[in-house]
């Protein structure tokens, strides 16, 4: 596969699909509280995708992944699927939703402080959103994406922290998953070039402690080798002549980024 270049229509709506990510994002919020299940925020965000927002969530299915939503709690990286374990004070939890629109993709997550979170906890979460900002600062026609690799890696390393190689950002359209892959590490200069038209995520997973994983017997549920604590956050990016444009962007961040 080569990397998809997108037309104004097709562009239009990505919005739409992204927009609609970010709202059941929104929407959540409130839910995200110790003594829920994930196994009822999935049924919450199902509910309002395929009710409301006349949607499709496409990790359902999404090879033979059984719910509707990722949920990652804790040393969970990414992944995680939803299940009867309830929330408790103090967790750290990422929401990754995908929708389909009109037949295109928007894809998007973010970390929740569930009740009272420690301060170290905090400070891994805060340091992730910044790295994800950092990378998407980085998107402009004719930059590479070894530039967003580069500038991802070095926030997330400088503050002692590591960068989760196994999984990569994505061009993303038509299909959930479509090249090119996007390095949350590397070297700046490296890579393709990005041109305008492009649609890619930008999802980097740090980890408080070494960067090694390991993948749980389910076959998706992906946590930290050493067990110690993993973030993640997730846009949706237009790759533009003078920059970029967020997709998925949520009221909370305007003004932002
Ligand atoms: N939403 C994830 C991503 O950012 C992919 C999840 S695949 C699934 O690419 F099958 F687990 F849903
Ligand atoms: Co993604
Ligand atoms: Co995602």
């Amino acid at each position: 596969m080569s990397i998809i270049i997108k037309n104004e229509s097709e562009i239009e709506k990505m919005r739409v699909a992204g927009k609609l990510a970010a709202e059941v994002l929104e929407m959540i919020e409130p839910y995200v509280v110790p003594g829920i299940s994930t196994d009822e925020l999935n049924t919450i965000c199902h509910d309002y995708i395929v009710n409301t927002q006349d949607a499709i969530p496409a990790p359902l299915n999404y090879r033979g992944f059984p719910k509707s939503i990722c949920t990652s709690i804790n040393q969970t990286i990414c992944h995680g699927i939803p299940c009867d374990k309830k929330l408790k004070n103090g967790d750290i939890i990422n929401i990754d939703i995908t929708v389909i629109k009109d037949g295109y993709h928007g894809d998007t997550s973010k970390m929740f402080c569930v009740g009272e979170v420690n301060p170290h906890a905090k400070r891994l979460v805060k340091i992730t959103q910044e790295a994800m900002y950092i990378g998407i600062k980085q998107v402009k026609q004719g930059a590479k994406l070894g530039d967003i690799g580069q500038a991802i890696q070095k926030h997330a390393e400088s503050n002692r922290y590591s960068i989760v190689r196994e999984f990569c950002g994505h061009g993303i359209g038509k299909n959930f998953h479509e090249d090119p892959h996007v390095l949350h590490y590397g070297k700046a200069g490296e890579g393709e070039t990005l041109e305008a038209g492009m649609i890619i995520t930008i999802e980097p997973m740090v980890n408080q402690g070494k960067r090694h994983i390991k993948i749980l017997g389910d076959g998706w549920t992906a946590v930290t080798k050493d067990r110690s604590l993993s973030a993640q956050w997730e846009h949706t990016v237009l790759v533009t002549e003078h920059g970029f444009e967020v997709l998925t962007l949520r009221q909370e961040e305007i003004g932002l980024i």
